[in-house]
C-alpha cells in the first residue's frame, strides 16, 4: 500500500509539473524565435522590396522593378475624367473627342476596328459583317442618321460597356483606342457623306 502511495503521489506530482509547464505559459510572449521541429516552408528566397538580390536574376539585381512599357494603373484607368468615361462634369457625353484627332490616331483606330467590329458591324460599317451569317441579328448600321448624329461620348460608352447584342469591349481597347476607333467610325460615316465636288480634282479624274 506504501508503495503504491508513492507511485500514485510521485504520478501527481508529475502531471502537475507537466500540466502547468506546458499550459501555464500559453499567452505568454518571447523575444526568442520559437523551436522548430519542422520547418516546413517557412524560409524561403524572395523579392524584399527596395533590395538588392541575386535571386530573380535582373541584370542590376534591383528587387523593385519598373512598370513594363505600356503598363496602364489602375488609378489612371478608374479616374473619372472625360477621357476615361466619355460623359462631362454635369453626366452629359463628351460632345467631341478629348483628344487631338491626328492621322496617326485614325490609322490605330482602323486597325482596331478591323479587329474589333469588323466582324459584326461590317468593314464598311454596314452592319453586315460575318456574324450576321451566323445569327447575330440586327447589328447597327453606322452609317444610320441616328448615329451619325450621335455624341462622341455616347458611342465611346456603347465600345465600353457595350449595349444590348453588343458585348463590351473596354477590357480590350483601352480609352485612347477607343477614342482612336471612334475617330475611324467618323471617317467612315464622312466617307459616305461627302459630296462628289469635295473630291480633289486629280483623284476625280480617275474615278469611273
Ligand atoms: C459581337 C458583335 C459586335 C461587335 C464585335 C461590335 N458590335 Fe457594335 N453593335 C452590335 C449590335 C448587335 C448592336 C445593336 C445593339 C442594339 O440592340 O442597340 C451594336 C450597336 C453598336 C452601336 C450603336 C449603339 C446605339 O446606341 O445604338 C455602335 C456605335 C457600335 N455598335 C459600335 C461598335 C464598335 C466601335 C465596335 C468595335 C469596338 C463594335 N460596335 C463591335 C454588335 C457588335
Amino acid at each position: 500500500m506504501r508503495k503504491f502511495l508513492v507511485y500514485f503521489f510521485s504520478f501527481w506530482a508529475l502531471t502537475v509539473v507537466v500540466g502547468l509547464s506546458v499550459l501555464g505559459l500559453r499567452g505568454s510572449t518571447s523575444r526568442k524565435p520559437p523551436l522548430e521541429v519542422f520547418p516546413d516552408m517557412d524560409h524561403q528566397p524572395k523579392l524584399r522590396p527596395q533590395t538588392v538580390t541575386k535571386f530573380a536574376g535582373f541584370a542590376d539585381g534591383l528587387s523593385s522593378r519598373l512598370p513594363v512599357a505600356g503598363t496602364i494603373s489602375r488609378d489612371s484607368a478608374w479616374e473619372l475624367n472625360s477621357f476615361n468615361t466619355g460623359k462631362t462634369e454635369d453626366g452629359g457625353w463628351v460632345d467631341a473627342m478629348p483628344v487631338p484627332v491626328t492621322h496617326e490616331l485614325v490609322k490605330r483606330g482602323r486597325e482596331r476596328y478591323d479587329i474589333y467590329c469588323t466582324p459584326c458591324h461590317g468593314a464598311a460599317g454596314d452592319g453586315n459583317g460575318v456574324t450576321t451569317q451566323f445569327g447575330m441579328a440586327a447589328v447597327a448600321k453606322l452609317h444610320d442618321e441616328r448615329l451619325i448624329k450621335m455624341s462622341d461620348g455616347e458611342i465611346f460608352n456603347t465600345i465600353t460597356l457595350g449595349k444590348n447584342l453588343m458585348g463590351p469591349y473596354g477590357e480590350k481597347l483601352d480609352p485612347k483606342d477607343r477614342w482612336a476607333v471612334i475617330s475611324y467610325v467618323r471617317a467612315l460615316q464622312l466617307s459616305r457623306l461627302g459630296k462628289k465636288e469635295e473630291i480633289p480634282d486629280a483623284v476625280q479624274a480617275n474615278l469611273k
